[in-house]
């Protein structure tokens, strides 16, 4: 293969002016394939990306975005199309309709969805395309190799293994995905990836942050100590047409993975505006295409004179009963019919409380009802309606609390216990600690924290059993006043934290507790004030209305009852 001098790598990676307090943000999901539904697993990536964003939106941290779109290009589509019996436009048109309906539904706050087959984006790819070329980043040559389809990749030989296809002939495929290669020869223009190794390997190891979690970045790591070929970038024009041509080259389609990987860029007016928000960028994707976002997207930004993203935070697949979701096994999971039959809030609680970033997670049904019953109907539903009983605060107002009965020495003489005191700790250290789990990419890990201190309230509210109080005693009035007190400054805290994950069911929360809109912000949530003798905003204001049971109760499906009580 013939190469041009080697004129590579070069070094102006332009830090982005947007750094420091107050700083823009652009987070992303991936652009999903429109070759198929919406499922789970895409939902799930979308609303990983959602609750950070919207975490990020109540800590004030500075003007965000959320990009998501369609990855409208490239072999799949143009064969899905053809199997459909329309054309690639008409698919990727309904397709892209029911991933923008699916994220609006699942309340995901995207402030750009962008269509790979849109202008905007096409000519971001053709300048971006253009860039790599004035670099001298990009030759031609002829490239042969194992080409996969539904990967949109080539495989090394390393990387093979062989299956009996539907016939029962033998077949190679990738070993990692297991879909079918074809031997493919042509034409390409390729990127001059092999010069990026030491570049990779420098950024990496100066960011040990850029790629989370810490097993996945480790992955990549490997990766680069690994043979790192020059990548194949464009298609014979004869083979795809469904894509964006070379520039200056009418043979060619431009590599359906570099148009997608532009979304990013195109999101923010690459190549005009940019630099407003490039490269204070996070995306969130799943471990299948980390070797895309890793690898091929920071060597080709560096390429094209750009700094690689931030942060890159990965998850791992969900199964169904075990095994892989595919459409030939008929389990695939639909998002509509889950938030139809769990509510909204309900399922993104299921899958941002029960996946975990670092390993595969496992769907099925009567987990979803388990969790959903015991955290959010049982717990915290339950806890706000004991504390709101007419019973146990008839004047229906958030009562005073005493210093007396409550005092911040616990050797005084008040009422409170000795895991009272626990109590208020855990939840002072709540919010700090839900914060770090953000940050980190551990959302599962906040939320679990949060059912933990909702299960301790739970168990100071019942420990004191205030509806045994006697309310004429002024005495015991104070000390019931105060329990009612701590617990609704718990659930007022809860109420906050999870506004990124259940948005609607904390709004209802926090109105019920007549916290006003400009009160649920992260940075100036304070949890019992009096008990550090400030005051309390909140005390003596009248609760806001009940509008009912914060989260129903959820049927069992009969007969895999039992089975969801053994878990
Ligand atoms: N179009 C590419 C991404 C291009 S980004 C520049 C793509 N699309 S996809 O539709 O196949 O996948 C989109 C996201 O869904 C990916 O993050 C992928 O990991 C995620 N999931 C697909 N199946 C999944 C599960 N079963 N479980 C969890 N997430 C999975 O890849």
């Amino acid at each position: 293969m013939l190469r041009p001098p080697r004129r590579l790598p070069r070094p102006p990676l332009r830090r982005s002016a947007a750094t420091g307090p107050g700083r823009r943000l652009l987070l992303s999901t991936p652009i999903f394939y429109a070759n198929g539904p919406p499922h789970i697993g895409h939902l799930y990536s979308a609303l990983l990306a959602d609750a950070l964003h919207r975490h990020r939106r109540l800590r004030a941290a500075g003007p965000g975005r959320l990009s998501t779109g369609t990855d409208e290009h490239g072999l799949k589509i143009q064969q899905a199309a053809a199997a459909a019996g329309t054309s690639p436009a008409e698919l990727c048109q309904r397709v892209s309709g029911l991933f923008r309906r699916a994220l609006a539904q699942a309340a995901v706050s995207f402030t750009d969805f962008t269509r790979t087959s849109e202008p905007r984006h096409q000519r971001a790819v053709r300048r971006f395309w253009g860039a790599l070329r004035d670099a001298g980043a990009l030759y031609k040559g002829a490239y042969e190799g194992w080409y996969c389809t539904a990967e949109e990749c080539f495989v090394p030989e390393s990387q093979l293994g062989e299956r009996p296809d539907a016939r029962g002939r033998r077949c190679r495929v990738a070993l990692e995905s297991g879909h079918q290669v074809h031997w493919t020869k042509e034409e390409n223009y390729m990127f001059r990836l092999s010069a990026f190794r030491d570049p990779l390997w420098k950024w990496l190891r100066d960011n040990p942050r850029a790629v989370a979690p810490e097993p996945f970045y480790q992955r990549v790591l490997r990766w680069l100590e690994e043979d790192l070929p020059d990548l194949s970038v464009s298609r014979e024009r004869s083979r795809l047409q469904w894509g964006i041509p070379v520039p200056g080259d009418s043979t060619q389609t431009i590599y359906v993975w570099v148009d997608a990987l532009v979304n990013y860029l195109s999101a923010v007016g690459y190549p005009e505006t940019h630099g407003e928000w490039w490269p204070a960028a996070h995306h969130v994707i799943g471990k299948d295409i980390l070797k895309f976002h890793a690898v091929y997207w920071p060597a080709l930004l560096m390429a094209a004179g750009l700094a690689p993203p931030e942060r890159i935070f990965v998850h791992s697949h969900w199964t169904v009963r075990g095994q892989k979701m595919s459409k030939s096994l008929g389990n695939v999971v639909n998002p509509a019919a889950c938030v139809g039959r769990y509510t909204v809030d309900g399922f993104r609680y299921f899958l941002l409380r029960q996946g975990v970033p670092e390993r595969d997670c496992d769907y099925y049904d009567e987990k979803v009802v388990k969790v959903l019953n015991s955290e959010l109907a049982d717990a915290l539903g339950g806890l706000l309606n004991r504390c709101t009983a007419p019973s146990i605060n008839p004047s229906n107002t958030y009562p005073r609390f005493s210093e007396s009965c409550f005092p911040k020495e616990t050797e005084a003489t008040g009422r409170a216990s000795a895991e009272d005191y626990e109590l208020v700790a855990s939840v002072a250290s709540l919010p700090l600690q839900v914060a770090g789990y953000f940050e980190g990419f551990q959302i599962y890990k906040a939320l679990e924290c949060i059912a933990l201190c909702v299960r301790q309230t739970n168990g100071f509210f019942q420990r004191h059993r205030p509806w045994k109080l006697d309310q004429k005693d002024p005495g015991e009035q104070l000390w019931l006043d105060t329990v009612v007190h701590v617990t609704l400054e718990c659930l007022r805290v809860y109420g906050t934290l999870l506004q990124p994950v259940i948005p609607h069911a904390a709004d209802r929360l926090l109105s019920r507790l007549a916290v006003e809109p400009e009160e649920r912000g992260l940075s100036s949530l304070t949890f019992l004030p009096r008990y550090d003798g400030k005051p309390c905003p909140f005390e003596g204001r009248q609760l806001g209305p009940d509008t009912g049971v914060l989260f129903p109760r959820l049927e069992q499906s009969g007969q895999h009852q039992a089975e969801a009580e053994e878990l």
